[in-house]
């Protein structure tokens, strides 16, 4: 990491802890999830961002690819978006990501690769491309090699990705071996997912095979209501090992967040959406943490 530069934005007031007092367990290897739905603000942005910061937070190391030209992910830390290098260079020029990944200030474990404006124009540029779905996986192999090879494995890699089905999305599917559905819990929000299932299929079939849908979580949960209990219920019912059973709840907090150039998670980090946040974090890392098997049998090996 030590070739990463800083943000150069301007330093902010960071309140609240970086470091939970408890450390979440580590993966036998690097995890990549993409985050994606092709139904628009689902909290897509938001999971990516608050998991992600979560992960960093329980000392595992946590590299965030903002794949999406509305940088949201890249606003949430506070970065200028103006004045960096990103995913636009990376993804279309073949800028190395050590080129372009930036450590998140105030954070030991935390990179991010930004969103430019002009990574708008990614999807159009790269229609012609030779092996065009593969550029994603390639300058993040190199990279995670890299970083493996300085003793500086990442843990965790997450792709925030836009509302679109499109070669940027393709892109991620191909990168990742897991992809995170947020779910709203609101009328439709289970419409898209068999669309979304279907090119997770299709890409398996094709480019990448070890990609599956392993992780659900539900977003923006507001218990009082039928509507999002029973939508609840249903996800429960079809992917009951997928979904995790901590529901983010609606929080005013968790919105307020990313004006202040901020997760949640340091804006507020006792809230009950920052809580929540955390608790999935936790949930994610102890299931891919090494079972006792697997770390005997990686002992004795
Ligand atoms: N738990 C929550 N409580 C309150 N507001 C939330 C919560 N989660 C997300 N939001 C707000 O909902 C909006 C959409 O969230 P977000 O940007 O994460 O969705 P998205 O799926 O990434 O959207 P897009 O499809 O545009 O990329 C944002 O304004 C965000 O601040
Ligand atoms: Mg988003």
């Amino acid at each position: 990491m030590s070739d990463s530069r800083e943000t150069n934005s301007t330093p902010r007031r960071i309140v609240g802890t970086k470091r939970f007092r408890e450390a979440m367990p580590k993966p036998i290897s690097t995890r990549i999830f993409t985050v994606a739905n092709q139904k628009g603000g689902v909290g897509k942005t938001t999971s990516a961002v608050n998991i992600g910061a979560a992960l960093a937070m329980g000392g595992l190391r946590t590299l965030i690819i903002d794949l999406d030209p509305q940088g949201n992910a890249s606003t949430a830390f506070g970065i200028s978006r103006d004045e960096v290098n990103g995913m636009y260079e990376v993804i279309t020029k073949d800028l190395p990501i050590s080129d372009a990944a930036l450590k998140v200030p105030g954070y030991p474990h935390l990179e991010i690769i930004p969103a430019t404006q002009s990574l708008a124009n990614a999807e159009v540029e790269l229609v012609p491309m030779v092996a065009r779905e593969l550029r994603l996986k390639k300058a993040l192999t190199n990279y995670l090699n890299d970083t493996a090879q300085r003793g500086e494995r990442f843990d965790y890699v997450i792709i925030d990705c836009p509302p679109s089905l499109g070669l940027l999305t393709v892109n991620a599917l191909v990168a990742a071996d897991e992809l995170l559905i947020p779910i709203q819990c609101e009328y439709y929000s289970l419409e898209g997912l068999t669309l979304l299932l279907h090119t997770v299929s299709l890409i398996q079939e094709h480019l990448n095979q070890n990609i599956k849908l392993s992780t659900i979580v539900l977003t923006m949960f507001d218990g009082r209501t039928r509507l999002a209990n029973d939508v609840a219920d249903e996800v429960r019912k079809h992917y009951p090992e997928q979904l995790i059973d901590i529901p983010i709840p609606r929080a005013v907090r968790v919105s307020e967040a990313p004006s202040y150039g901020q997760t949640v998670m340091t804006y507020d980090p006792a809230s009950n959406g920052a809580e929540a946040y955390a608790l999935v974090a936790r949930e994610i890392a102890r299931r891919g943490a090494p079972s006792i098997t697997s770390i005997s049998e990686v002992s004795v090996g």
